[in-house]
C-alpha cells in the first residue's frame, strides 16, 4: 500500500521510520518532511495544511493512507475533507473528524466532554469577556497557584500557571483582551493538581482500543524542569508508576468512557488520542487531550513497538483493531533532544552539524526535528529542536547512558540538552 505522512518534525520521522519497516507499505511520503525522513521515504514540498493540493497529490498518486502528525490539519477537518469528499472516500485517514478533534482544540469543550461522561478532572470554569466577573470570583475560590487556558490552538504557549491571585487576575483580562487572539476568547479556569504526569497513547478505530506504551516527556528548557516550556526536551518509556493498578484505572475511568463518549455523541474517532495525565495519589486525572502523537514521546514509543504499526492502522481503517496484535519490546527506551543555544527564546540556524554517523554507529537510532540540507549537502541546523537521540537499554539508566554517549558524538554550535532526562522516575 501506499501511505501518505503529514508533518515535519522528530515525531513525524519517527513514524516514517517505523512504517518504513513494514511489509505492507510499497511506498512511503512525507508532507513536507525533513532531512531525516527522507531516509524512510520519499519528501513532498506541500504543506500538512494544504488540503486541495494534498488531495491532488493523493489522486495523483494513489495513496491508500494518510497519517496526520500534527494536529493542526485534523483541527482543520482533513479527516472530513476527505471522506466527505466521493473521489478521496477511499482513502483512510488516520485521525478523528474535525468534530472529535475539537477534544484538543478546544479546551472548553474537552472539559464539557469530561463533565458530561464522568471522566476525572480538575474542576474548572470557563469563562468570556462578558462573563469575566465570574471568572474572578471564581480564581478567589481556588488555592494558589492558578491555571488558566486560552481555549483554542496556540502552538503549546495557551496554559499560564500564575504563582498568586493578583497575577491569574490580571492575565485573565490580558487573555479575554486577546492575548492569543480568538484562542483566548474563552478561558479555562482551573484548579491546580499536583502530581506526576505522564502520556498515555490510545489507538482506537471507534470502537476498539490499544494501549500504546506509557511515556513521560520533560517540557522545560532547564534541568529540574525549570525554566521555560519548550516542545519537549526529551522522553523515556515505560513509566515505572504507571503501573498495572493505574493502568486499570486508566481504562476504566479514562479511555473506556472516552471512547464510549465519543460514540454516544455521534462523533467518528479514528486514530490516536494521547492522554496528557497527571497521578494524583495513585489516581488519573485528566490534564488534557489531545488527538496525535505526542512529540517528543513518539521518539521512544515508537521503539518500543515490536508490531507492524501498519498492520494496527489498517484495524483502525477497517473497524477491526481488535483482531490486530499488539506486542511491546520490554527494553526501556530513552530519548534526549539535542536543541539550538538560545531555544526557546532565539537562536540561530544554519549551524554545520558532525558526528551523526558515529553517533548513529553506537546503534543509537537519531530522529531530526530541525534539520535541513545545505547547498553543499551537509547536514545543518534548520530549528530550536535539532535531533532526538534515542537508545534501548536494559534499564531507563542504560538507555540514558547510550543517549548521552552517542549525543557526545555530535556536534554543533551552542548544541545545549538537558543532562538529567528521566530524573524523576
Ligand atoms: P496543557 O497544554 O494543557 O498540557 O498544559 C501544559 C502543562 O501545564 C501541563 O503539561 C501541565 O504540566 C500543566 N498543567 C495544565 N493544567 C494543569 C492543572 N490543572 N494542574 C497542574 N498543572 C497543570
Ligand atoms: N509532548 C507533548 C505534546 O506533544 O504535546
Amino acid at each position: 500500500m501506499k501511505i501518505l505522512l503529514l508533518g515535519s518534525g522528530g515525531r513525524e520521522h519517527a513514524l516514517a521510520w517505523k512504517i518504513a519497516q513494514s511489509k505492507q507499505v510499497d511506498k512511503l511520503y512525507i508532507a513536507p518532511g525533513n532531512a531525516g525522513t527522507a531516509d524512510s521515504g520519499e519528501n513532498v514540498p506541500l504543506k500538512a495544511t494544504d488540503f486541495p493540493a494534498l488531495r491532488q497529490f493523493a489522486l495523483d498518486k494513489q495513496v491508500d493512507m494518510i497519517v496526520v502528525g500534527p494536529e493542526d490539519p485534523l483541527v482543520q477537518g482533513i479527516y472530513d475533507y476527505f471522506h466527505d469528499d466521493p473521489a478521496t472516500a477511499h482513502i483512510a485517514v488516520i485521525g478523528p473528524t474535525k468534530s472529535g478533534a475539537r477534544l484538543e482544540g478546544s479546551k472548553d469543550f474537552a472539559k464539557q466532554f469530561m463533565l458530561r461522561h464522568g471522566i476525572p478532572t480538575a474542576r474548572h470554569l470557563s469563562v468570556t469577556a462578558d462573563t469575566i466577573d465570574q471568572g474572578l470570583a471564581f480564581l478567589e475560590t481556588l488555592p494558589a497557584p492558578y491555571v488558566l487556558k486560552a481555549d483554542g490552538l496556540c502552538a503549546g504557549k495557551g496554559v499560564l500557571i500564575l504563582p498568586t491571585l493578583d497575577e491569574a487576575k490580571r492575565e485573565l483580562r490580558e487573555m479575554l483582551g486577546g492575548m492569543f487572539g480568538g484562542a483566548s476568547a474563552t478561558v479555562v479556569i482551573e484548579e491546580f493538581l499536583s502530581g506526576i504526569e505522564c502520556s498515555v497513547f490510545v489507538l482506537t478505530d471507534g470502537l476498539h482500543y490499544k494501549v500504546l506504551p506509557v511515556a513521560k516527556d520533560y517540557k522545560r528548557i532547564g534541568e529540574g524542569d525549570q525554566g521555560l516550556n519548550t516542545g519537549g526536551m526529551g522522553s523515556v518509556t515505560p513509566v515505572p508508576f504507571a503501573d498495572e493498578t493505574f493502568m486499570q484505572k486508566v481504562r476504566t475511568r479514562i479511555i473506556e468512557p472516552t471512547i464510549h463518549g465519543l460514540r454516544e455523541e455521534g462523533i467518528v474517532y479514528k486514530g490516536f488520542i494521547f492522554l496528557g495525565l497527571i497521578n494524583v495519589q495513585g489516581e488519573p486525572m485528566v490534564i488534557e487531550y489531545n488527538v496525535r502523537m505526542g512529540d517528543p514521546e513518539t521518539e521512544s514509543v515508537m521503539l518500543r513497538i515490536k508490531s507492524d504499526l501498519v498492520d494496527l492502522l489498517q484495524g483502525v481503517a477497517h473497524g477491526d483493531l481488535d483482531t490486530r496484535q499488539l506486542e511491546e519490546d520490554p527494553r526501556t527506551a530513552a530519548c534526549v533532544m539535542l536543541v539550538s543555544g538560545g531555544y526557546p527564546e532565539a537562536y540561530e540556524k544554519g549551524k554545520p552539524m558532525t558526528g551523526l554517523s558515529e553517533a548513529a554507529a553506537t546503534g543509537s537510532i537519531l530522529f531530526h526535528a530541525g534539520t535541513a540540507l545545505d547547498q553543499e549537502g551537509r547536514t545543518v541546523t534548520n530549528g530550536g529542536r535539532v535531533i532526538a537521540v534515542c537508545s534501548y537499554g536494559a534499564t531507563k539508566e542504560e538507555a540514558l547512558q547510550r543517549s548521552y554517549q552517542a549525543a557526545s558524538l555530535i556536534s554543533f554550535d551552542k548544541k545545549y540538552c538537558r543532562r538529567d532526562i528521566g530524573f524523576d522516575l
